[in-house]
């Protein structure tokens, strides 16, 4: 693959955006009354609005040109395929797999892997069905009322974000935790609500071998053994109220689940995009198989568009296509998540791992350094919240800031008022960012204001809004299933495409290595075992700092 800045394209862009300095928003909605026509679409359930971007018809002509040329099609193709995409980890990339009906085969390494796929779909639904409908029972026989769901990373934050996002579809009894921390106060907060009967934990990681996840159950094992009734072994106990997903089978049986109790996926489903397979067990418990099902068939909708539709109007790639125009020919170094719905409270958590882990990285797939700036900062809250905190910056701050609005037309509550409020506020900030305030039009409302001269001169440079600030906005009817597993794979594939325009893997992680390796060394230091000064002066005071304190009687297990 040529370096991207040797490409015709790049370089056409980099001579292009030169002139971006001296356009104005607000002049190009005024010049062209079909902008927002021209730079709009919808595709499975969502409606992208593109237009509040410093693009013009020639940056679009340019940026397509690009994609041609970096190969976003061939690439698409190959994941689809199923091809080895994940080269340092010699991988298939195969997440879009989880979502393909029943009826169509899917071969890899000659196997038809949609068959596996739906075999173990059909026995969570059956393992579903029997905990919503109070079958399955704890272990004094009553049925199970709350879910832990002990997992890090893509086996939390999917499981986590969703079925948030799906409140309003949450089976009645059924109460959803989510421990992920290796913070005891996480799980301590859990667990103090928990009743030992009547509790079910999901054990989710895709190498059973994490850190955090591995001693959160292990503790959370403990609790159950230590408060439940004594008449059964703990192999029984274990039976009924632990459960697991993960792709390593020898590990779940180390730990003594039951492998009738575990649901696999496989190595050719990232951490980060695996919400759609056994992972997702938390959300199906929560809204059942039949809108799981919905789920997944949202997401397989965008993944058909994604395939099918041509370049200019395909939604994931003028995502990707703004978000790189922004970050590498416009250098705005972050992007910000603002999801003008309560339920989406945890999406741009959930957003951050898929951008960032995928696409945080330094080096091209043949190793080569990054010759432009890389994957931006992806940060954000629920609007309006943001608004009365850092929006302050996003309008008048130093640095320009791209935002990615994100609502629904129709709530899923019936208190009135509240969602015109809601969306008003939404369009108003799209509106205001882009739009701005000048120095004359803030004049003019401080002399209506009565305001003296001497007053106005003072107060307005603090008002003005320099606008120009760009923005998307993506909106859906209302969120269900469906449009939630349509907006999911539409970051995928977003992220999937600017990786591409990079040329980095976006499906290894190996920037999370170190800090792990590093803290088990601390880890034993903290413990007593005496070791010289393994590291920095700072390291190892700190380490020293630690050891200097009395251990917490808090600090020893509950079983100890
Ligand atoms: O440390 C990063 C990471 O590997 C993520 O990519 C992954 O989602 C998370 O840890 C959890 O991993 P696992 O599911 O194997 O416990």
């Amino acid at each position: 693959m040529p370096e991207l800045t040797e490409t015709a394209s790049f370089l056409a862009l980099q001579y292009h955006a030169k002139q971006v300095p001296s356009w104005c928003m607000r002049t190009l909605f005024e010049n062209d009354p079909e902008r927002f026509k021209k730079m709009s679409l919808s595709a499975a359930g969502l409606f992208l609005d593109y237009s509040k971007n410093l693009l013009q018809p020639e940056t679009m002509a340019l940026l397509f040109a690009l994609a041609q040329e970096r190969g976003v099609a061939e690439r698409r193709n190959a994941m689809f395929r199923g091809d080895k995409i994940n080269l340092t980890e010699q991988r298939a990339v195969l997440h879009t797999a989880l979502r393909v009906p029943k009826d169509q085969a899917l071969i890899l390494d000659e196997r038809n892997i949609n068959a596996d796929i739906h075999q173990v779909l059909a026995r969570m639904a059956q393992f579903c069905d029997r905990v919503r409908s109070g079958e399955w029972l704890g272990h004094t026989g009553l049925p199970i009322t709350d879910v832990v769901n002990i997992g890090i990373g893509g086996s939390d934050l999917g499981p986590k974000m969703t079925t948030q996002a799906l409140r309003a579809y949450t089976h009645h009894r059924l109460k959803l935790h989510f421990v992920s921390n290796i913070d005891g106060h996480d799980l301590d907060k859990v667990l103090s609500t928990l009743n030992p009967a009547t509790c079910l934990f999901i054990v989710a990681s895709k190498t059973f071998t994490t850190q955090e996840t591995m001693e959160n159950a292990q503790t959370a094992r403990q609790w159950l053994l230590y408060h439940a009734t004594r008449e059964l072994s703990a192999a029984e106990l274990t039976a009924r109220h632990f459960v697991a997903v993960s792709t390593n089978t020898q590990a779940i049986t180390a730990f003594g689940i039951d492998p009738l109790n575990m649901f696999p996926f496989w190595d050719w489903v990232g951490g980060r995009y695996s919400i759609w397979s056994a992972i997702g067990l938390a959300l199906m418990l929560a809204i059942g198989p039949e809108q799981f099902n919905a789920f997944l068939g949202g997401a397989h909708s965008m993944d058909q568009h994604f395939q099918q539709a041509e370049l200019a109007e395909n939604m994931p790639v003028l995502l990707a296509l703004c978000g790189f125009w922004n970050r590498v020919l416009l250098g705005y170094s972050s992007l910000s998540i603002a999801a003008y719905h309560q339920d989406l409270y945890h999406f741009p958590a959930y957003l951050q791992q898929l951008d960032m882990e995928s696409n945080g990285k330094q080096v091209s797939r043949s190793g080569q350094a990054l010759k432009v700036p890389g994957c931006p900062v992806i940060w954000g809250d629920c609007g309006t919240n943001g608004q009365h905190a850092y929006f302050q910056l996003l309008h008048q701050g130093s640095d320009i800031i791209p935002v990615d609005f994100i609502a629904s037309l129709r709530p899923n509550h019936t208190l009135p008022g509240h969602h015109e409020t809601l969306l008003a506020n939404c369009f108003a900030q799209s509106e205001a960012l882009m739009h701005g305030r000048n120095a004359d039009e803030v004049r003019h409302d401080l002399q209506a204001q009565g305001l003296g001269a001497a007053a106005i001169a003072a107060l307005t440079p603090h008002k003005i809004f320099p606008g120009n600030r760009p923005s998307n906005t993506i909106l859906m009817e209302q969120l269900t299933p469906a449009t939630l597993g349509a907006l999911i794979a539409l970051y995928e594939h977003k992220t999937f495409v600017q990786g591409v325009l990079w040329d980095v893997n976006s499906f290894d992680q190996w920037g999370v290595e170190l800090g792990k390796v590093l803290a088990k060394r601390i880890q034993s230091q903290l413990q007593g075992e005496a070791q010289p000064a393994l590291h920095d002066a700072s390291t190892n005071g700190l380490i020293a700092l630690a050891k200097s304190m009395e251990k917490s009687p808090l600090g020893t297990r509950i079983t100890e």
